[in-house]
């Protein structure tokens, strides 16, 4: 039953006053807001501590040709007065239609402020003589959002539909988050087309020194902003304690945002950074606007070809900057204040959109065992010139219809819902980094892959195949084609896609996190939806809580995931990180369970996994998704089958989540009651140094007993030497009990508790 409690208090305060103060409902949190000498600026507290310090808000407009045309072009940042307040209150329990909790509650307190902006412009005759000067004033209207809850803030400008405010070009968003100190800062360089970086544990004095070396050239798309230029979402942890986490919600018809750290080198910038082919963007020039105080982030917008930071028409609002605060980890894994700020769901029927577990042709193409083209004939390929009937094929096409089946056969014997199936189509030839448009038509199999056959029998057996639309960032190409391609899906049953944005964007100049790619991914988002398929999007800007508004974004990559094993590894500790980070926005398609870990036994890869087994199932509960993928080749699943048990049982949907323990960048214990059942699973996951847990079972319903299964580390496991080692133990357990488990170096364990 949708319980909704909604209470509204207005209270119109003087309109002469200077400055407010809003509490969080617990009154934990204390936001305040002024407007100093014209500009608006706020500072936030958590428990009496300082969070955010009096931080600058506003926006610097880009002059434009068609200013005479009714383009405004005067900057948002100053000249502001207070023209009205208002404060009210929200409290409402929703239900996702997939999540970590049965129900959410949005419970806020909110202070939403009309600053007024006067302005003399003065009009300068063009010919001498033709006519004098004259002067006229303008009056624009900006309103500042702000929403207190008891785990951070959101704040949010808006712009109002007005005379003389209609049509304006943003040359950059200011908003600062002025830091109390010089925090620990869990980082990813800035960057416009890239997350997929090693993240870098540093303080925020260490950054500029840190980021050279923090940047891997070699990602197909790289493009640095700053020497002090970092990504969100970013966690902090504050040497009093505090957990703080900048990110975004609802980032629509907007640039990503990420922040610029001015630090006590700034106004000096002139550095670069070398290396690749890729260009490094020098630091912009410092705004006219003066430069705050060190150890305050500013923020910095995405620009797309031309250089500019959005194209904004009114009525219109930007997306939520957040701020979530703790003086305890779990909280800031527990948070839903992005999903919060996010609006309702826009999907009426969701009955097709569903938690899904696979398997995939995908693992051994990215190890290089085999191939997602099909022939190594042709020096470049026309797509329409090439009669693949008459191609030689290589020998090493993955996506046949043997190895297909084979997949199949796997996922129905093991209750796993689909296969993906990459290099099913026929472009993969020349399909990356050519600057190639016409890449993929996304409806003509190879001719090893019977579409018809192998659709029918997946669904014979229960099972869906899952379909891959690789666009290799060439962008119109993919949304010429997109209404076919979803089409082709309609017809032989596909309701998921899984799509990739590999390599720099064409058309060339615009850049992954951009406005125009943002609406880009939307529209798929959209399109999708009209044909009922799941969209799960691989190199796609960050998410920002989206899919609370359209839940057929069941996934999506934006970040280092479980491939980078295969290309030199990822560090033990990554997924104690990520979900403080990346998956603040939205869940991630990790791809985790791996179980083969060193690829030199099996393939010519001598990369390897940084985890232990039992370290890979508690993947399935510590990286929240809806979409899990179990990674690994059947064959490698079917040599530890007691341990892919846990991989069959497990759940991806959930009626509740307790964090029970959480620091970032050292371990993560989160237990999670299946959706409709009475089953908890629990899953626990640390870094290099290893961890002990004492789990108390006081989640568990009373007078309930549970069978028990634990897949642990064995006392000599370890990630590197020894990771296949794992002891699984059953028992019956009840509510109150008590675990104790050690978790190997680059380890962790998973839990089944199957109500009896
Ligand atoms: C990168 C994706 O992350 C990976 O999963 C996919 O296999 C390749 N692109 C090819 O599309
Ligand atoms: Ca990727």
């Amino acid at each position: 039953m949708r319980r909704i409690h909604f209470f509204l208090t207005l209270l119109l305060l003087p309109l002469t006053a200077l400055a407010a103060e809003v509490k969080s409902p617990n009154g934990n949190i204390v936001l305040t807001f002024h407007v100093n000498d014209g500009v608006p600026t706020y500072s936030m507290t958590y428990k009496g501590k300082d969070v955010i310090k009096p931080s600058r808000l506003g926006l610097e407009l880009a002059k434009d040709k068609h200013a005479s045309k009714g383009m405004s072009e005067t900057d948002l940042m100053d000249h502001f007065s207070i023209k009205e307040e208002t404060t009210t209150s929200f409290d409402e329990t929703w239900q996702p239609v997939w999540g970590e909790t049965k129900d959410i509650r949005n419970h806020y307190n909110e202070y939403a402020v009309t600053l007024e902006q006067r302005l003399d412009i003065h009009h300068y005759p063009k010919k001498a003589g033709t006519k004098g000067m004259w002067m006229e004033t303008q009056t624009r209207e900006m309103m500042i959002r702000f929403r207190v809850y008891d785990d951070g803030i959101g704040f949010r400008y808006e712009f109002p539909q007005q005379k003389d405010l209609n049509y304006f070009l943003i040359k950059e968003e200011h908003s600062e988050f002025a830091m109390a100190g010089d925090h620990m800062a869990w980082w990813l360089p800035g960057d416009y087309d890239t997350q997929e970086q090693i993240t870098q544990q540093t303080r925020l004095s260490e950054i500029r020194g840190r980021m050279k070396s923090a940047v891997n050239w070699d990602n197909s798309s790289v493009a640095v902003f700053s020497p002090t230029g970092v990504q969100t979402s970013l966690q902090m942890k504050s040497d009093d304690g505090l957990y703080i986490n900048i990110h975004e919600a609802a980032c629509l018809d907007y640039a990503t945002m990420h922040l610029e750290l001015v630090d006590a080198e700034t106004q000096a910038l002139t550095t670069q950074l070398g290396g690749g082919s890729n260009a490094y963007t020098p630091n912009p020039k410092p705004s006219i606007y003066q430069l705050p105080k060190a150890f305050t982030f500013v923020s910095h917008l995405t620009p797309d070809a031309t250089g500019l930071k959005g194209c904004m028409q009114t009525p219109c609002n930007t997306p939520w900057r957040t701020v979530m605060v703790s003086d305890d980890a779990r909280d800031i894994l527990s948070s839903n204040l992005i999903l919060n700020l996010n609006e309702p769901c826009k999907i009426e029927d969701t009955s097709w959109i569903h938690p899904t577990k696979y398997c995939g042709v995908w693992w051994e193409m990215i190890v290089g065992k085999s191939s997602w083209h099909y022939t190594d004939d042709f020096p470049s390929i026309h797509l329409d010139q090439i009669d693949w009937q008459c191609v030689k094929p290589n020998g090493r096409h993955a996506a046949n219809n043997e190895k297909v089946k084979r997949y199949i056969d796997f996922a129905a014997k093991n209750g796993l819902d689909q296969v993906l199936v990459e290099g099913w189509n026929v472009g993969w030839e020349d399909w990356a980094n050519m600057w190639k448009r016409d890449v993929f038509d996304f409806v003509t199999p190879y001719p090893d892959f019977d579409i018809k056959m192998l659709n029918e029998y997946a669904h014979s057996k229960g099972v869906k195949i899952l379909m891959h639309h690789e666009t290799s960032s060439s962008t119109q190409n993919y949304e010429r084609h997109i209404k076919e391609a979803y089409e082709l899906m309609n017809k032989y049953g596909y309701d998921a896609v899984k799509t990739g944005y590999v390599g720099d964007i064409i058309p060339r100049g615009d850049h992954h996190y951009s406005q125009s790619m943002n609406n880009h991914y939307l529209y798929v988002i959209k399109e999708a939806a009209k044909h009922h398929v799941m969209v799960n999007s691989h190199e796609a800007t960050r998410p920002t809580g989206l899919c609370r508004t359209y839940p057929n974004l069941v996934g999506g990559e934006s970040a280092r995931g479980t491939e980078y094993e295969a290309f030199g590894g990822n560090n033990p500790d990554h997924t104690c990180i990520l979900p403080f980070t990346r998956l603040q926005g939205g869940p991630m398609d990790y791809t985790p369970g791996i179980f083969e870990t060193k690829l030199d036994t099996w393939s010519n890869n001598t990369s390897w996994a940084r985890i232990t087994i039992a370290g890979s199932l508690a993947l399935y509960l510590t990286m929240y998704s809806p979409l899990q993928m179990a990674a690994d080749l059947p064959e490698h699943y079917e040599k530890y089958d007691d341990a892919f048990q846990f991989i069959r049982d497990v759940a991806c949907d959930w009626d509740d989540s307790k964090y029970l323990e959480a620091e970032p960048g050292d371990y993560i214990t989160v237990a999670r009651k299946a959706k409709g059942t009475d089953n908890w699973f629990i899953g626990g996951k640390c870094d290099e140094n290893g961890h002990q847990s004492v789990i108390r079972l006081d989640f568990l319903d009373k007078g309930k007993k549970y069978n028990c299964t634990i897949y642990a580390d064995a006392k000599d496991a370890h990630y590197e030497k020894n990771p296949k080692a794992y002891v699984i133990t059953k028992k019956v357990v009840k509510a109150g009990d008590s675990l104790k488990l050690t978790e190997a170096p680059g380890g962790g364990f998973a839990i089944s508790l199957i109500a009896q």
